[in-house]
């Protein structure tokens, strides 16, 4: 796909649709740094030969966020690819929700993707003249929140999860807009149901959605690679819906 030999941070790396990005990216021979609060020695282990960095620790933290671009320069000299993919999910509803509930999926789905935009692009990206910005955001951030096929409602993602990743596809076209003249693009991509720790349990209905399976992390994987593409430098404020025709009209 064109980016051999750059290096990416991609949060979240230790599971999920993560794990399936950092290993798609590794295999087009990108360096890659593992960003979780879990150690990633299950996509180390399908790493292959690829080169990486693993920094653990929590993204909502300024100083983590940091030290990790900053471990990230200091051993492969750039960064040139950020997916900001790590993410959590309250599925109560707004009479149940907790502040921190709340505050817990804002600060891990917004915040964390605005504190890595800034560490990487100021002074790194900018300085290059050159970056691939790619945000997880959700089909929940275009539809208000998912609604699976637990009859109580009980599966649908909650309003904390549904605001933030509304926010995170606002955030895309905002810094598409402020960086494109740097030579850095800023897309999205909106996973429906994928397998993965997230959805386990949770019941997804096929009824109205055109492609009649649910979602693995790889089918994400591969829409990052193109945005993370020296290949895609035309492409910017996107998102991407990778969701089987799920939100079609
Ligand atoms: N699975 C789906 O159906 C689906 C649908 C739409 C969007 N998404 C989005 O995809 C992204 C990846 O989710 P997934 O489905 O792979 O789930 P997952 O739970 O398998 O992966 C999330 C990863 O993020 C890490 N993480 C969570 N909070 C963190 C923090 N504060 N600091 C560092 N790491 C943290 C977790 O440890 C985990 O490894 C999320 O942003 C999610 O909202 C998933």
């Amino acid at each position: 796909m064109g980016c051999k030999g750059d290096v990416a941070i991609v949060t979240g790396a230790a599971s999920g649709i993560g794990q399936a990005v950092a290993v798609n990216l590794s295999k087009q021979g990108v360096h890659v740094v593992l960003v979780d609060l879990n150690a990633c020695e299950k996509t180390i282990e399908l790493l292959e030969d690829g080169s990486y960095l693993e920094c653990l620790g929590d993204i909502r933290e300024e100083e983590f966020v940091k030290a990790t671009v900053k471990r990230t320069v200091e051993k492969f000299g750039e960064v040139h690819i950020l997916v900001n993919n790590a993410g959590t999910c309250s599925r109560k509803d707004i009479e149940t929700m907790t502040a921190d509930d709340w505050s817990r999926d804002i600060d891990t789905n917004l915040k964390a993707t605005f504190l890595f935009t800034q560490a990487c692009v100021y002074p790194h990206m900018k300085e290059a003249e050159y970056g691939r910005i790619i945000n997880i955001s959700s089909i929940s951030g275009i539809n208000g929140g998912v609604v699976s096929g637990q009859e109580d409602g009980s599966g649908r993602s909650g309003p904390a999860y549904s605001a933030s990743k509304g926010g995170v596809i606002a955030l895309t076209k905002w810094v598409a807009k402020e960086l494109g003249p740097f030579g850095i693009t800023c897309n999205s991509v909106a996973p429906g149901a994928v397998e993965t720790a997230i959805t386990a349990g949770v019941p997804y209905s096929l009824d109205s959605q055109a492609v009649k399976r649910i979602g693995v992390p790889h089918d994400i994987a591969e829409a990052v690679s193109y945005f993370a593409s020296r290949k895609s430098s035309y492409t910017t404020a996107q998102v991407l819906k990778v969701d089987g025709g799920n939100a079609i009209g």
